[in-house]
């Protein structure tokens, strides 16, 4: 193909989308996109979630590995981590690392894994008022948050609520329906999830960058 093609093809809507997801990150450091996740993926990624067996999922615990507590007060929900042993993990997989690079691409982030799991939250489930990381303490740096949910009424709850400014009580609410993709810097945004009154299913995920010294092997392999 001559160069003059292909500079008149579109580009690929996921590099459409991936190169919103940058520009916010750059301007106001969230990105919130309905209809985002391609739709095979998707239905895919529903259909994977019906399958696991109840017993695959665990409560949530807070913070990481040895420092893992579990408090209910805090968060409801039960997640079942994603390791791509599965065809629709894998594909999962394979379109957040193209997002990774394309991040890394663009914005110079050196991010360097991703971790995902999925969660439900049972009917009066919520997450409360958090931050996924704290600046030095860990190396989670882009949250991702996919959601699953077809035919998410407005009564039904369970939203997203992303606090552009920590302390304010001024949020913006994100409805969990299938599709919708958001992405925030996760040393900068408090966020909660609201109880729903329906089950409620999401991805939440982490890019994160490589913060292993001569004794800690970080990721942890
Ligand atoms: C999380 C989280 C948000 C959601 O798991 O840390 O904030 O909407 N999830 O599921
Ligand atoms: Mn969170």
């Amino acid at each position: 193909m001559t160069q003059a093609h292909a500079t008149l093809l579109p580009p690929a809507p996921d590099e459409q989308l991936f190169a919103t997801i940058a520009g916010d990150l750059l301007t106001t450091g969230y990105s919130i996109n309905p209809c985002a996740l391609p739709p095979g993926l998707a239905v895919e990624l529903l259909q994977q979630l019906r399958k696991v067996p109840d017993d695959q999922f665990s409560p949530a615990g807070i913070g990481r590995q040895q420092d893992k507590t579990l408090d209910r007060r805090i968060r409801k929900d039960e997640i079942c981590w994603i390791t791509g042993e599965s065809a629709a993990g894998r594909h999962w997989l394979d379109w957040t690392g193209d997002l990774r690079v394309f991040l890394n691409r663009h914005l110079m982030l050196g991010l360097f894994s991703f971790e995902s799991h999925f969660a439900h939250y049972a009917p009066g489930a919520f997450y409360r008022r958090h931050l996924d990381a704290f600046k030095g303490q860990s190396n989670r740096l882009v949250s991702v948050v996919a959601y699953l949910n077809p035919d998410w009424l407005a009564g039904d709850g369970g939203e997203l609520v992303i606090y552009p400014q920590a302390g304010s009580a001024d949020g913006i609410r994100v409805a969990p329906a299938v599709g919708t993709l958001a992405v925030f810097l996760s040393e900068d945004f408090e966020h909660e999830v609201l109880p729903a009154r329906r089950d409620r299913y999401s991805i939440a995920g982490w890019f994160r960058v490589n913060s292993s010294s001569a004794r800690r092997v970080d990721p942890p392999l």
